[in-house]
């Protein structure tokens, strides 16, 4: 029984102790976590500071280099397109497709990738498709002035037939006319076949966003990245060219920042985004919207359009990101746009911080740009290429090429890119300009607010939670934006 009673109170002493122990090592790892975590502030102070130091010590640069240069890590990911192994070779199939391409040159090119997947579905040839000449773009290009249009049609062959042009015998005969769904699943494709007992041929009037980004067969998936990323190359004199500009930047500067600045009319005007804008140039940019019938949103608050970080970031708010996350005053930005809204006096905000900011006029002479001219697709398509080839690439808004190069560049091995948290950033710069932050706090949460922006390998996105229906697959992360994890794998078993 003593012995009972002493147990009892040596343990009761023991949970006294332990309780106490419990509390100190808490405290202690409290300590911890606010040392790493100051010096993580102080570190990120110290490299703003650094930044225009001439004796900044050379570890602390080299930190700095990797911070704003270096690729995040792949994880060991590579690219995986090949079919697996139920794929079948396509059959010369007697029934035809027509598409007719809406869009610039981004969305049409993801929509020609789609268009390739549809055909494969229908078990239909498909014609080479027609491109947009009466967007906004206006550009007369046909496919092969802008693809390689051989190129396209070998190395899809295993695919789909592709042919030129429809066979003579049937260019009267009557065609299906369909406006395919958006964001349409198999079972949508699988009863449009249906429309081959009726037609020869399906004309196609508008192919951006006609196939859902999930749920679709492995292999269609493959094919979609296949399409767009091997078989839809440039035509010879765009590659050629693209190669050569960037070149001409590498000899400039070892590295270079390609930056996506929609900060072009029609998107200042369609998102009626007047911030930093004087009166006058507001209402031009009303009187487009207004005149623009396919833009149906017209009366547009500027302010609630900014902090809801729908805008396009400014070249002024560009200047201030960039810095703050640490690039220095010399790094050589190529602006991968058309032309900037307020031309070089707007352009100005951004080069008086960053000098070394290179429009597509500098690097190309009036000869190579000769047949370039009224040609906003092929200028569009040497962006691309400089913006895949860049260290960096940032877009200040989210449309149609930065979506593109992001998912190609992921496609790539997850080369760095950077995906401006608009919102949070507005935020950050009003702040700043009302004087309730300085330049170093302004680094460090601009830094944070970035850390998980940066392209890192990442599952494609699903829709917000909570929404249902169509609406879902409007929402969900596009397939193009993300080809991960179809098309990129972590090991070979995933590949079958
Ligand atoms: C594809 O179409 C061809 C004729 O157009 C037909 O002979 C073949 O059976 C079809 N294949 C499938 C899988 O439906
Ligand atoms: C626009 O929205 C802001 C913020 O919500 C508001 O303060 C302002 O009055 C609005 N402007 C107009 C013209 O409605």
């Amino acid at each position: 029984m003593g012995n009972h009673r002493q147990s009892r109170k040596a343990k009761r002493s023991h949970s006294a102790i332990s309780i106490s122990l419990y509390i100190v090592i808490i405290f202690l790892f409290s300590i911890f976590i606010f040392i790493i975590y100051s010096r993580d502030i102080l570190l990120d102070h110290q490299q703003t500071h650094f930044q225009t130091d001439k004796d900044q010590p050379k570890s602390e640069k080299m930190f700095n280099d990797v911070q704003i240069w270096g690729p995040p890590s792949g994880k060991g990911l590579h690219p995986c397109v090949k079919p697996t192994t139920k794929y079948k070779a396509a059959q010369v199939s007697d029934h035809y497709m027509t598409v007719k391409s809406n869009g610039g040159l981004n969305q049409m090119r993801t929509g020609i990738a789609d268009m390739v997947a549809v055909a494969r579905i229908l078990n239909a040839t498909l014609i080479i498709p027609q491109l947009d000449k009466r967007s906004f773009w206006k550009d007369t290009s046909t496919f092969s002035d802008i693809f390689d249009e051989i190129h396209f049609i070998e190395s899809l062959k295993e695919d789909v037939r592709i042919l030129k042009e429809l066979p003579k015998e049937l260019e009267s005969a009557p065609r299906g006319r369909k406006h395919f769904s958006s964001w349409a699943a198999m079972s949508y494709y699988e009863e449009i076949t249906q429309m081959w007992n009726e037609y020869q041929v399906i004309h196609v009037a508008k192919s951006d966003s006609r196939l859902a980004n999930n749920g679709l067969p492995l292999d269609i998936q493959r094919l979609r990245c296949r399409a767009l990323y091997q078989s839809l190359r440039f035509s010879p004199p765009i590659e050629n060219l693209g190669k050569k500009l960037v070149k001409r930047l590498r000899s400039r500067a070892k590295r270079y920042v390609a930056l996506h600045l929609r900060y072009e009319k029609d998107m200042l005007s369609f998102t009626g985004c007047t911030h930093g804008l004087d009166v006058s140039e507001a209402e031009e940019l009303k009187v487009m919207r207004e005149n623009t019938n396919h833009w149906k949103v017209k009366d547009i608050n500027s302010t609630d359009q900014r902090i809801n970080g729908l805008c396009p970031l400014t070249p002024k708010e560009v200047g201030v990101f960039l810095k703050a996350l640490g690039y220095p005053p010399s790094t050589l930005i190529y602006i991968a746009a058309g032309e900037i809204y307020g031309g070089n006096t707007r352009l100005s905000d951004l080069a008086s911080r960053f000098p070394n900011v290179i429009v597509k006029e500098m690097l190309v002479t009036e000869e190579e740009m000769k047949s370039f001219y009224d040609h906003a697709s092929q200028t569009a398509a040497l962006d691309y290429i400089i913006s895949i080839e860049s260290d960096v690439f940032l877009p200040s808004h989210s449309g149609n090429m930065a979506i593109a190069v992001e998912g190609h560049r992921r496609f790539l091995g997850h080369r760095k890119t950077i995906t401006p948290d608009r919102k949070g950033l507005v935020e950050i710069f009003d702040n700043l300009e009302a004087g309730k932050l300085d330049e170093p706090m302004v680094s460090h949460f601009v830094r944070q607010l970035h850390k998980n922006r940066q392209g890192a390998p990442r599952k494609r996105g699903e829709a917000p939670s909570g929404i249902r229906g169509r609406a879902r697959l409007r929402l969900e992360e596009s397939f193009y934006q993300n080809p991960y994890p179809e098309c990129i794998c972590g090991s070979n078993r995933e590949e079958r």
